[in-house]
């Protein structure tokens, strides 16, 4: 039930590892070239985590950024949005909370793959309209490449690691930074399209060792990639609809990263020109759920997203999920 409280972006915050990776440094030991790369998929360089990185580490540097750029050192509640936890038990936001020294908050994870963020964007407005909460960190951080097979070439040049956060709190649907109306969706009958089969419950319960590899990350890409760009553009007209927006309202287009071909066939569909789309997929890859909020971040740092820009977020990934939503960017300065 709606108290009709909004969410309000009041700080964004963002980072990535230091281990910086090229496609050369890629093809030295896997069949691929740095023209198959950018070609494909637009990514020139991304970033890893180093070993014994977590995505905690991560989570906490970007939920340290999003606090500074809030200019607020306390907040209601953490939620995180991850695939890659850093134990399968338990949740890995209350040790993100801890860390961050925010005390006895509420805290969970979010698990919907790349549309982690979106989905945690929903998990915090409700958090603020039932009242649980004033204020929400809500940070989307992928130690991703811990889950891929760094022999498999198909996945192991797109996916990479990073965190993104913003802090909300509680506002009115009006204002700059409000949250608008959030479309979001699930097919399960599709889950194999992007999975990792081993490890879990099914798994564990058959009483059987799996094979290695079953333990890593698979993506059946060119089914995925088809039904990204139709979902991804059917998700998004339904968000600026419902946002009560024509799409030449629309000022820029946040896309999660997953491919640069995806996301020039979405924003074609849409007819939204090059100068609208927001883009860092050449330097950072696909990031998972990290991907939208280090997507804004590094947009406004770099002064392509200005405040009073009219902003359309989409995601499509893993489960399958997908969802959309909107957004006027508020003045907040990018950490
Ligand atoms: O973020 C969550 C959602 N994920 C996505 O939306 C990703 C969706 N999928 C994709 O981005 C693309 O499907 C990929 C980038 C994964 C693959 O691109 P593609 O244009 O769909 O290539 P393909 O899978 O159709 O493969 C074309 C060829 C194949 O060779 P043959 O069978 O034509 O001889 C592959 O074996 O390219 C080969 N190939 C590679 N060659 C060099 C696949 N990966 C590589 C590689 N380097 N890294």
């Amino acid at each position: 039930m709606s108290t009709g409280r909004a969410a309000v972006i009041t700080g964004i915050g963002s980072y990535v590892p230091p281990d910086l990776v090229t496609n050369d440094d890629l093809s030295r030991h896997l069949d691929t070239s740095d023209d198959w790369i950018r070609t494909r998929t637009g990514i020139s360089e991304r970033y890893f985590v180093p070993p014994g990185i977590a995505t905690s580490d991560l989570a906490v540097e970007a939920g340290l950024r999003a606090l500074k750029s809030a200019g607020d050192e306390r907040v209601g509640a953490v939620v995180l949005a991850t695939t890659t936890p850093d134990q399968p038990c338990p949740a890995t936001a209350p040790q993100v909370a801890a860390r961050l020294g925010l005390g006895q908050v509420p805290a969970f994870d979010v698990a919907a793959v790349c549309s982690g963020f979106l989905y945690g964007l929903a998990s915090a407005a409700g958090l603020i309209a039932a009242g649980v909460a004033d204020s929400v960190l809500l940070i989307a951080a992928d130690a991703f490449t811990t889950i891929i097979n760094p022999e498999d070439r198909t996945t192991a040049v797109i996916f990479a690691d990073g965190a993104g956060a913003v802090v909300l709190r509680a506002g009115s649907p009006d204002e700059p930074g409000a949250i608008g109306p959030l479309v979001l969706g699930s097919d399960g009958e599709l889950s194999h399209l992007i999975e990792v089969p081993a490890g879990g419950s099914r798994q564990r319960s058959a009483r059987r060792s799996a094979e290695p590899e079953e333990y890593f990350f698979r993506m059946v890409g060119r089914e995925t990639y088809r039904r990204a760009v139709e979902t991804m553009t059917s998700t998004s007209l339904e968000a600026a609809e419902r946002a009560g927006w024509r799409l030449e309202d629309v000022d820029r287009f946040a896309a999660h990263q997953a491919n640069a071909r995806i996301l020039e066939a979405v924003a074609k569909r849409l007819g939204l020109p090059e100068e609208r789309q927001l883009s860092n997929i050449a330097r950072v890859g696909n990031t998972g759920a990290a991907s939208i909020p280090l997507l804004l971040a590094h947009s406004a740092a770099a002064g392509q997203l200005v405040p009073g820009h009219r902003v359309l977020l989409t995601a499509f990934g893993g489960g399958l999920s997908w969802g959309a939503g909107s957004v006027v960017w508020p003045d907040v300065q990018a950490v």
